[in-house]
This record gives structure tokens, sequence and C-alpha cells, in this order.
């Protein structure tokens, strides 16, 4: 039996846990996060005493200066026991705030995608998780380490068995996305050389306006003419074609297109009934997100007006715009108010 009791709430996500999570780690909420209705919300406070590790083979890190190189790390697929040891990592994170308690028994039950755990003799004290977001493209994410056995490679080994996954079902690239100042992170992505793709820079703004600029309008009308447009921004290169949940970067296909289109969350400003500004939206947990944004700065201005508006109109609490390190639109977006709130990295191998 699990010693833990749960509570279902039917709140879409607590958003202060979002943050918590992101700001201290900035690690990417999973999609899947979004299309759970029913959340569980595990009451940490009452998870038992943790189970003992005695892990004979594997020194922890804490008490051992040197780290064993004798660890027999097993990694397989995640089973419903590996749900309280799991869990018992994940509540020592981000102050109880890590996503993942939310997210596992989705996790589990997909079978379109891969969760596996790390253990030595039969513990559990890994996770990671990947999946497939078009046939090319996997995305790996939810990577965690029982705190006193890091810094022997484990995170690593988790790592190469999702690669090793992705590659026989002929994925051609593996990404994942780490927050600049989660040192521990980058240097496990260094240490099994996953290289960088682009960084991006998050920037929030709570100021909403009243007034509704002209021009600007969420299309669902046939994307072909836009996508062309689109596809030949220097934004659309810049982005390295994917776009942004806020968490999760997407690859950004005439299909994943058509479907932001028929789900009113592209925003496009016209001049001479051309496009001249586009963006791609999500609106949810209080937060309105541009994780695509291209146009030239003036028109891209207009977007970002509408969106101000948009946040006092629908009462939300922050405009939120992720852009390539190197945008020129940082700047202008400063000028405007917004603030700087974290960097994200965004990394891909190749798979061969
Ligand atoms: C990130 C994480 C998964 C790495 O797991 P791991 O199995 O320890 O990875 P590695 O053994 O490759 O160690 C990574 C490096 O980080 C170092 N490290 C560990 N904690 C660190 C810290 N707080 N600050 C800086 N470096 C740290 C390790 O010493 C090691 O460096 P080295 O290669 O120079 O020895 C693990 O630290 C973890 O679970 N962190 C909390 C959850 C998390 O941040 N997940 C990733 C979200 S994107």
């Amino acid at each position: 039996m699990e010693n833990f009791t749960k509570r279902t709430v039917t709140a879409t996500f607590d958003r202060t846990s979002h943050e918590a999570t992101f700001n201290k780690n900035s690690e990417c909420v999973k999609a899947s996060l979004r299309r759970t209705r029913t959340i569980e919300k595990i009451q940490t406070s009452k998870l038992g005493t943790p189970s003992s590790l005695a892990l004979d083979q594997l020194t922890p890190i804490r008490k051992s200066p040197r780290k064993s190189k004798t660890a027999q790390v097993k990694i397989r697929k995640a089973v419903p026991a590996d749900k309280a040891p799991i869990l018992e990592i994940s509540k020592n994170l981000w102050s109880g705030h890590d996503y993942l308690p939310l997210v596992w028994d989705d996790w589990l039950a997909d079978t379109d995608n891969r969760l596996i755990v790390a253990t030595v003799n039969g513990k559990t004290l890994g996770v990671a998780h990947a999946i497939l977001q078009t046939p090319d493209v996997a995305w790996l994410e939810g990577v965690r380490v029982h705190e006193q056995y890091r810094g022997h490679g484990i995170a690593g080994k988790l790592n190469k068995a999702l690669v090793e996954w992705a590659r026989k079902r002929h994925a051609r690239v593996a990404r994942l996305c780490t927050g600049s100042s989660n040192q521990a992170s980058r240097k496990h992505l260094e240490r099994i050389h996953f290289p960088v793709l682009q960084t991006f820079q998050r920037l929030d703004s709570t100021r909403g306006l009243r007034a509704k600029p002209a021009g600007v309008n969420a299309t669902r009308r046939s994307s072909k003419s836009l996508w062309n447009w689109l596809r030949t921004r220097s934004e659309f290169a810049e982005n390295r074609a994917m776009y942004s949940d806020g968490w999760t970067w997407h690859p950004l296909t005439p299909q994943a297109f058509k479907k932001n289109v028929a789900q009113g969350r592209v925003l496009v400003a016209s001049k001479n009934r051309q496009p001249s500004a586009c963006c791609i939206l999500l609106d949810e947990d209080e937060v309105i997100t541009a994780g695509f944004v291209a146009g030239e700065p003036r028109d891209v201005g207009k977007l970002i007006r509408m969106l101000r508006y948009q946040i006092r109109r629908k009462g939300r609490e922050t405009l939120r715009v992720l852009l390539p390190l190197k945008s020129p639109m940082i700047q202008a977006l400063k000028h405007s108010g917004f603030e700087k709130t974290a960097k994200i990295i965004v990394y891909e191998k190749f798979l061969g």
C-alpha cells in the first residue's frame, strides 16, 4: 500500500508551483500536464519516513570525497511501485513545488512515451521521461536523481537510455531544456556532450492596456500563406523552428502551426493585407505566453500591445514572452516595462 494520501483537485495547476519550479530550476513542464483534466495533488506532508537507501555499492556523494566507480546502476522501465521513492526524491526539490508528482500517473499510464528509473540494489533513486513530439523529434524531461547519489553519472545513464529509446523509434534528434541557473543539470549535460541548440530569454510583464490596438487579429483561416511568410522569416531560423508553451519547446511544423491557428492561438498583425508580424500564444494558468514571435519590431510592438490589452481584459496576471537570446526585441520589451525572469537553454543531440 502506498504510504501517502492523495487529494484530488480540479484546478488546472497551481501557478505558484509552476513559478517556483521554473524559477528555481527552469525545467520545462511536460505538455501532458496540460492534458491532465484532473490533477492529483500529493500531500507531501503526509509522506512516510524515507525508506533507507542502504546502497553498499554506491557511496553517497555527501559522505565520500571520491565518487564510487563500482556502482551497479540499473535502468529499467518504471512500474507503479516506483512512485513512492520517486515522490520522496521529488518532495525535497524546489521547496516541494516539483511538478513531477502531478504528472507521474499520466506518464506511467501513457504507452507512447518512455518513463524509466535508475536503481541500485533494487532501490529506485532516479527517474527520467521521454516522448516523441513528432516522428523525428524526441523530448526528454523530468530527470531527477536522489540528492545523496548525485555526481555518479546516474543522470547520464538515464539520458543515454532515453536517447537509445528515441533512436530505436527512428527519431532524428533528442531535445531537452534546462534553466541557465541549474548548474548541476548543465554540468551533467556538458559531461554527456549534449550540445546547446539555442538559449531563450524569458520576459514577464504585468502591465495591461485599456485601448485595443487596431490591425491585429487571431486568425482562424487557412494558414498556408501565413506559414509561407513565417517560415522564411529570420526569427523562424533563430527559434530553431520551434515554439514554446513556456515549458516545452515544440517543433514548429506546418501541421503544428495549422493546429495552433485552428485553436485561435495565432495572432497576426497585417499591413496592406499582408502579414507583418505574428505570434503563437498559450493562455493558461493566469499567464498569456507568446512562445514564438516574428516580424519587424514596430509590428511586433502592435502584437505586444494587443497582448497587454488581452491580459487586462481577461484578467490574467502576467504576459510572458520567450525570445532567442540575441533577439533585438528583448531590449525593446525591456524598455516597455518587461522584466527578464529566466534564461532557458534548449539542447539537441543528433541521433545519427
Ligand atoms: C541535475 C541532476 C539530474 C544531475 O544528476 P547526476 O546524476 O548527479 O548527474 P552527474 O553525476 O552527471 O553530475 C552532474 C554534475 O553536477 C555536479 N553538481 C551536483 N550538484 C551540484 C550543484 N548543486 N551545483 C553545481 N554542480 C553540482 C556534480 O558534481 C557533477 O559535476 P562533475 O561532472 O564535475 O562531477 C541532479 O543534480 C538532480 O536530480 N537535480 C535536481 C533535479 C534537476 O535539476 N533536474 C534537472 C532539471 S532540467
